[in-house]
């Protein structure tokens, strides 16, 4: 019986063991120098001017919304296709998420859908990469023109990039304040929960430090409303470990996402998942569209391969909206993907025996 091939297998090796002893060693186990170099040093990687490593990506979109003073009264659109952390981040500050559209091929917001959301409430629009691809640069462009504040949820998204204006600019980078997730499914992890917030704000970059931090800016006296999301020290010397390994894991997850496309192409049955011009694939997830999402998802499973339907309700469907404007809206593409996507393992641990089985197990799908 061949060993079930999980959907994550995050990295765990003798240097990050050690960088973990290391740490608890030295009883600064908060506020400390490993923060303090992971902020720096996941920034640099996106090409953002400030950063804060925090407790989860789902504090990092709560802290993002805080940021922007985000409140009662608000909208913020968001896509109706997501991890509902998305959505209700936007519920947790007393703002209303306002469900957009996605688009058909790349799955991201439907930039016109937006543009027909946007009202005199508008505050925000939260963009997802969702799967580890860049949402449309367009979007950027809407908000910038509209002067709405741009929140990009990067949570699947570590080292995805998209070309703007001719120049190619990461995840981290896309937005006025940026959101990442070290959950232990994600391209980077930190051994527990942990997330990241990056931006280019001079404005927000005063406060990105002190907003996980009880609104204090390094003194004992706390300037706003905060409370704590702050990161251990010991989850910050271990993703500082992990980070220095994500280019060459995302080759190696691009690298099994070309050979997963390929067999899936040759199947009539089956769809891969296209890949925007002019941008870098982050392949946190590989979805498989089909009509018998259902029928693949045991065939994958009957053959010790983990598959799923990745978000199977669309987030306004879900029962903490069932009193939302918007609970019986149609949303038919997010609604069409809720069906359909089957999201088979694609990650860096892969080893070429599996990566032979789930080609395998794509071709004799019928
Ligand atoms: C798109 C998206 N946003 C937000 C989150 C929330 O991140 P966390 O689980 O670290 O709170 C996730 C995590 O799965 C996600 O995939």
């Amino acid at each position: 019986m061949p060993g079930r091939i999980p959907l994550a297998r995050p990295s765990w090796t003798d240097e990050m063991r050690q960088a973990a002893i290391e740490t608890l060693d030295s009883r600064r186990w908060v506020k400390g120098p490993q923060g303090r170099a992971f902020a720096q040093e996941f920034a640099e990687y996106c090409g953002a001017q400030y950063a804060s490593p925090c407790n989860s990506g789902s504090g990092a979109l709560i802290a993002a919304l805080r940021l922007l003073g985000i409140e009662q009264g608000d909208e913020v659109i968001v896509p109706s296709f997501t991890f509902i952390a998305t959505a209700t981040s936007v519920s947790m500050t007393g703002a209303t998420p306002v469900f957009a559209e996605v688009e058909n091929d790349f799955w991201c917001l439907d930039v016109e859908d937006v543009r027909k959301r946007i009202t005199s409430k508008t505050k925000a629009v939260i963009g997802v990469h969702l799967f580890g691809q860049c949402y449309n640069p367009d979007l950027v462009t809407l908000c910038q023109e509209r002067d709405i504040a741009l929140i990009e949820d990067a949570a699947q998204a570590h080292g995805a990039s998209v070309e703007i204006e001719g120049e190619l600019r990461m995840a981290g980078a896309l937005g006025t304040v940026s959101c990442f997730s070290f959950f232990p499914s994600k391209n980077v992890t930190v051994g527990g929960e942990g997330g990241m917030i990056t931006s280019s704000h001079e404005a927000i970059g005063a406060r990105i430090k002190s907003i996980v931090d009880h609104g204090r800016d390094g003194t004992l006296e706390s300037q706003e409303v905060g409370t704590n999301l702050r990161m251990s020290e010991v989850f910050a010397a271990i993703g500082r470990k992990q980070l220095v390994h994500l280019d060459a894991w995302l080759e190696k997850r691009r690298s099994h996402a070309t050979t997963f496309t390929q067999v899936v192409d040759a199947n009539s049955n089956l769809k891969s998942p296209a890949v925007r011009p002019d941008s870098n694939h982050a392949w946190h997830q590989f979805c498989i569209r089909t009509d018998s999402a259902e029928r693949l998802v045991e065939h994958m499973n009957d053959l010790h391969i983990d598959a799923r339907l990745i978000y199977p309700t669309p987030c306004h469907m879900h029962p903490v909206y069932a009193n939302h404007p918007q609970a019986n809206e149609t949303f038919s593409v997010t609604e069409a993907l809720c069906r359909q996507l089957v999201s088979i393992p694609v990650h860096h641990s892969l080893t070429n025996e599996e990566s032979a089985r789930i080609v395998k197990a794509i071709e004799t799908y019928f």
